[in-house]
């Protein structure tokens, strides 16, 4: 079984939402009992509760149940997943503190499953309207995608 992990700050907008994505497309490709899928936040403002109702409400428009509740990443998840797919660079560089050299190849930023031009981050849509909250499902949709087809090649 593979694991994954998708991270982000809060786990309470993006990170959720990818969580939501990968396990919905894995759902549809049959292939449910070889993944375990998970999501985590680098801060604990938010832990224990369930996504931002803008992320559930836009995500339940394209037919995602984005209901998992808020949890902060633990030093014990860099031995148990074999993935680690962070949202953005400050994301990124939290992770890799917790982790030594040896799970370095485990850390991933989402954008390098998409070919979409100039994405190298999925934007921190906190603050944002909800034309940020589309932009950011349309880029997570397209790199889980793509995560998909390198996790299966
Ligand atoms: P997320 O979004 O990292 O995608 O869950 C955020 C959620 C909450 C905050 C920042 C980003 N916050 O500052 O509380």
């Amino acid at each position: 079984m593979k694991k994954i992990l998708f991270v982000c700050l809060g786990n309470i907008c993006r990170s959720p939402l990818a969580h939501a994505v990968m396990q919905d497309l894995i759902d549809n490709a049959g292939l449910t009992a070889q993944f375990f899928i998970d999501s985590a936040g680098t801060g604990n403002y938010h832990v224990g509760h369930l996504p931002d109702a803008r992320m559930r409400q836009q995500g339940a428009k394209r037919g995602y149940r984005v209901n998992s509740r808020a949890r902060q990443i633990k030093q014990q998840d860099v031995d148990v997943f074999d993935m680690i797919i962070t949202m953005d660079e400050s994301n990124y560089a939290d992770v890799k503190q917790l982790m030594s050299t040896q799970h370095l190849s485990k850390l991933h930023r989402l954008s390098d499953f998409s070919n979409i031009p100039g994405f190298t981050e999925v934007p921190d849509p906190y603050h944002g309207s909800a034309t940020v909250f589309e932009e950011v499902i349309y880029l997570i949709e397209d790199a889980c995608g793509g995560l998909l087809r390198r996790c299966i090649d």
